[in-house]
């Protein structure tokens, strides 16, 4: 991240900023209804279960004790968050964190039998060869589930998600939902379901905006300082903005190794 950017990114701030927003554990919107609603159908009761980028465990605990995962492991690239992933985790618990590097993920092929993400891969720039990472890992059979940030169709895209970007001082590497579902089919995935969140995250962003202006403003002041709290408003107005115009779109997708 550049050493001046203001807004979210992965230090103890930025969590608890994005906390505060998102609810505990999470780093992102929708907390336990949407890791349900990306998950569906993918049998996680008694599955092994890896998760890409699996920040401070919210979405890995979730899917061990909700939904009876057999084991779950959540890997990132940040070791502060994993750090705090780790304190959440209940004892007894088959859940585990672990630090990567970014690149090759370190398990050996056929290890699992879902791989989830959530909000993660919008941060890798060669998706094609993380989603051929995640397809090597998985046993045949096996479940991909994933839900990223994703840009929209047309020329609407270019100046208001480069603010967006701009404000939010991480790299983001945005692709459309049928791009993302050629690349998912381009590395040997089939049944590829595809679903927009545009709508469901309009609306819920206009009342974290909403929040942010209100309820949550003196804790984010506190926490965060006057300048950071005005930086993270900007964001989320240009969130709200590009969301409205459709050149940001969230997405999930779901697919199968054969
Ligand atoms: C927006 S947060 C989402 C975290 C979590 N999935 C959630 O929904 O709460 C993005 C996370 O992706 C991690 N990340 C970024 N690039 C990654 C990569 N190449 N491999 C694994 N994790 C990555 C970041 O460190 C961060 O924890």
């Amino acid at each position: 991240m550049p050493e001046d950017a203001e807004g979210p990114s992965y230090n103890a701030d930025g969590v608890a900023q994005l906390e505060a927003i998102w609810g505990e554990g999470f780093m992102s919107p929708g907390g336990a209804d949407e890791v349900a609603r990306i998950v569906a159908g993918a049998g996680i009761a008694g599955a092994d279960v890896l998760e890409i980028g699996s920040g401070i465990g919210g979405a890995a605990i979730e899917l061990a004790i909700e939904h009876h995962a057999r084991s779950v492991t959540g890997v990132d690239v940040e070791a502060y968050v994993v750090e705090r992933a780790t304190e959440r985790a209940p004892v007894g618990a088959n859940i585990r964190f672990i630090v990567i590097e970014p690149g090759p993920l370190p398990f050996a092929d056929e290890s699992f039998d879902v791989v989830f993400s959530k909000d993660v891969i919008i941060h890798v720039a060669d998706k094609k060869a993380l989603y051929a990472e995640a397809y090597r890992v998985l046993r045949p059979g096996g479940r991909l589930c994933v839900g990223d940030w994703l840009r929209g169709e047309g020329d609407i895209f270019d100046a208001l998600v480069e603010t967006f970007i701009t404000n939010s001082g991480e790299e983001f590497y945005m692709q459309t939902l049928a791009d993302l579902g050629s690349i998912v089919a381009s590395v040997g995935f089939s049944d590829i379901e595809l679903e927009d969140r545009r709508d469901w995250y309009l609306d819920e962003a206009q009342h974290e905006l909403a929040r942010l202006r209100s309820s949550l403003r003196d804790h984010l002041v506190e926490r965060l300082g006057q300048q950071s709290y005005d930086a993270t408003v900007v964001f989320w107005e240009t969130l709200v903005d590009a969301l409205q115009q459709g050149a940001f779109r969230p997405g999930h997708v779901r697919a199968r190794k054969p």
